[in-house]
C-alpha cells in the first residue's frame, strides 16, 4: 500500500471525531505519513488540543456530523480534501434488545453513525470525484451483516447503523466506479476507547489499518468491508 505523499503536493485528509480514540490516532498515523491532516470534532476546543499534541501544521475544525448546516459550511472552509475518514460514532444502546430498545437511542445512533458520515460523504466526495483522486474510509463495526443470525442484538440500534453503513459503503463504490474515487468500509476490531474501555488493542494498531485503507493505491479494492483485526469489533 501506498502513503500519502505520492504526488507532488502532500494529500489532505480529513478525520471525523478526531479529537479522542480511534479517529485521533488514525489522524496521528496519517500525519506521520506525511498528510496534510484536518483534525474534526464537534467540540472546537478538543479539536484543537488534540490536532496541536498530534503535531506542527496539523489543522483543526468544529465539525459535528449531525449538523446539516455546519457541515456545508465546514466543507467551505475546509476546502476539498482527498482522504476522508468518517470515524465519528456512538455507542449508546449496549445491554439492550430489539423487541425492547428505547427508538429514541435507535434514532440518535442513526443520526451519526448512518446520517452523520453520509452527510459528511454528500459534502466532500463530489469534489473528490470532479477531481479524480479520492479515498473514503467508513468506521464500520464487528456488529454488522448483511441478513440474519450474525448480526449482534446486544446493541440493536448500534448493529443496524453500522449494517446500514456497509450499505451506504457499496452504494457510494457503485457510483464512484472508475472516477479514481475508493469507498471502503472497516471494521477495526475491538479497540480500547471511551467506548470499549475494557479492550487490549490499542487504537494505534486500528489506526494504522484504517490508514493503510485511506491511502490505498489506484488499483485497490471499492465497495469492499475490510477487517482490520480477527476480534469482532
Ligand atoms: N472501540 C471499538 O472497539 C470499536 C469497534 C468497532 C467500531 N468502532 C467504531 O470506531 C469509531 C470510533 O470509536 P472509538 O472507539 O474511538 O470511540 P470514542 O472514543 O467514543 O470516540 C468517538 C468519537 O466520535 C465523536 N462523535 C460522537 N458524536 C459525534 C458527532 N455528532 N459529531 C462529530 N463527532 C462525534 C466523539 O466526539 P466527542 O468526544 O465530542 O464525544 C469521539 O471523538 C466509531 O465509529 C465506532 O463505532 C469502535
Amino acid at each position: 500500500m501506498t502513503h500519502g505523499e505520492t504526488a507532488a503536493e502532500p494529500r489532505t485528509a480529513l478525520v471525523t471525531g478526531a479529537n479522542r480514540g480511534i479517529g485521533r490516532a488514525v489522524a496521528a498515523e496519517l500525519h506521520r505519513r506525511n498528510l496534510r491532516v484536518v483534525v474534526t470534532g464537534r467540540d472546537a476546543e478538543a479539536a484543537r488540543a488534540a490536532a496541536a499534541e498530534i503535531g506542527s501544521g496539523v489543522r483543526s475544525h468544529a465539525l459535528d456530523v449531525t449538523d446539516p448546516d455546519g457541515v456545508i459550511r465546514s466543507s467551505e472552509e475546509i476546502g476539498p480534501v482527498d482522504v476522508l475518514v468518517c470515524n465519528a460514532g456512538v455507542l449508546l444502546d449496549m445491554g439492550t434488545d430489539p423487541l425492547s430498545v428505547p427508538l429514541e437511542l435507535v434514532e440518535r445512533t442513526l443520526l451519526v453513525n448512518l446520517l452523520g458520515s453520509w452527510r459528511v460523504t454528500q459534502a466532500f466526495v463530489p469534489p473528490m470525484v470532479r477531481r479524480g483522486w479520492g479515498r473514503v474510509v467508513l468506521v464500520s463495526s464487528g456488529t454488522t451483516a448483511e441478513f440474519g443470525g450474525a448480526l449482534f442484538a446486544g446493541a440493536p440500534g448500534y448493529s443496524i447503523s453500522k449494517s446500514a453503513l456497509n450499505g451506504l459503503t457499496a452504494m457510494l463504490a457503485a457510483q464512484t466506479e472508475g472516477s479514481g474515487v475508493l469507498v471502503n468500509a472497516v471494521n477495526p476490531g475491538r479497540v480500547r476507547t471511551r467506548m470499549m474501555p475494557t479492550q487490549t488493542t490499542l487504537p494505534e494498531e486500528a489506526a494504522r489499518y484504517i490508514a493503510d485503507v485511506a491511502t490505498l493505491p489506484a488499483d485497490g479494492p471499492t465497495g469492499r468491508f475490510l477487517t482490520g483485526n480477527r476480534s469482532r469489533g
